[in-house]
Formats: structure tokens, C-alpha cells, sequence
């Protein structure tokens, strides 16, 4: 039994920092159409990236704003995560995914360029994370349905942050070791904004 029941709110204490063994865990498929169980966990993800977000909310319980949590970093060996944010037109998303994969992806890459964060990692890490500047994800909603999802720019940003999570992967990984800065060759990449 999961802790993170109905209602379950979750704070920072509950967010597993980097050095744990299950942040570099390639965590297990969950069953479909997912169980009460998880969906109950997954709800509480979400809710956590909402309040987190929410200036009182995050005072209150003295949250990080995060936009992605996947299931690993609250310590569940579980593929799905949540997301939470505002879009390129401002709209707020959100995504409850279980058994995410990226399909496809194009050859074009971008990178933020203030670099990543992380819930996990409590220092500011410096460098270029290159990302795919497009993806297209195949996954699973809580009531057992194949999604196909298209993200761009910032979204699809997120979406390899989290699928990331799920294979053991930190942002960090992709940083270049000794030229934080330097940029992959011989593909297209160009910052976000
Ligand atoms: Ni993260």
C-alpha cells in the first residue's frame, strides 16, 4: 500500500533528492487500464504541481514550483508522471501520462537557456541541456486509453525532462562535462526564446 492515498498531499518532503538509487532506476511499466492505486498517486502528483504553482499554496506548505513529477522522484518504481503548465499561448495543461514513450522525434533540437530545474536537485546547475525540439508521445489515460500527443518547443521540453525521470535519467546527463555551454554539432539547435 502507497501512502499517497486519496487526498494525500504531497509536500517536499516527500520529493526524493538526487543520489537516491530510484532517480537512476528504469522504473517498471504499470498495468492498463491503471489501478485505483495509482491513479490515486498520480492525482496527487498533479495536485502537488498545482499548489505548488499557486503563490499562497506554495507559501503555506513551502513548495518549489515544479511543472513535472514523474513517479520516481516521490519514490514509486511506477512509468508516469504528471505535468502542469502554461502552454506558448498561455492556456494552463495538464497531463496525467502512464506508460509514456517517445515515438518519434525531429532532427531539431533547442535548449532553454537559463538551463533546467529540477525538484530533485537542489542546486543550480549551469550548461545547455539539448532537447528535441518536437516529439511525439504515445501513452496511456487513467481510464486505460492510447493517447498520441504531439509537443513542441517548451511542452516537448517537459515531456523528455519526465520521460527522462522514468529511464534513470537526470537533465544534468546531457550537459557537455567540460564545455557546459558547448552545443552538440552537426544538428540544428537554437535556444528557445
Ligand atoms: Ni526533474
Amino acid at each position: 500500500m502507497s501512502k499517497f492515498n486519496k487526498g494525500y498531499l504531497i509536500t517536499m518532503d516527500d520529493i526524493v533528492r538526487e543520489g537516491s538509487d530510484i532517480l537512476r532506476t528504469v522504473t517498471e511499466p504499470v498495468s492498463i487500464p491503471p489501478t485505483e492505486e495509482d491513479k490515486d498517486e498520480m492525482a496527487a502528483m498533479l495536485q502537488f504541481l498545482k499548489n505548488s504553482q499557486d503563490p499562497e499554496l506554495s507559501k503555506k506548505y513551502k513548495l518549489r514550483a515544479g511543472v513535472g513529477l514523474s513517479a520516481n522522484q516521490i519514490g514509486l518504481n511506477k512509468r508516469m508522471f504528471a505535468a502542469y503548465f502554461s502552454d506558448d499561448q498561455g492556456q494552463s495543461r495538464e497531463y496525467a501520462l502512464y506508460n509514456p514513450k517517445i515515438i518519434s522525434h525531429s532532427e531539431a533540437m533547442i535548449y532553454l537557456p537559463e538551463s533546467e530545474g529540477c525538484l530533485s536537485v537542489d542546486r543550480s546547475i549551469q550548461g545547455f541541456v539539448p532537447r528535441y525540439e518536437k516529439v511525439q508521445v504515445k501513452a496511456y489515460d487513467g481510464e486505460g486509453n492510447e493517447l498520441r500527443l504531439r509537443f513542441k518547443g517548451y511542452e516537448a521540453i517537459v515531456m523528455q525532462h519526465e520521460m527522462d525521470h522514468l529511464n534513470g535519467i537526470m537533465f544534468y546527463d546531457h550537459i557537455n562535462k567540460e564545455h557546459p555551454y558547448k552545443l552538440p554539432t552537426g544538428v540544428t539547435i537554437s535556444s528557445l526564446y
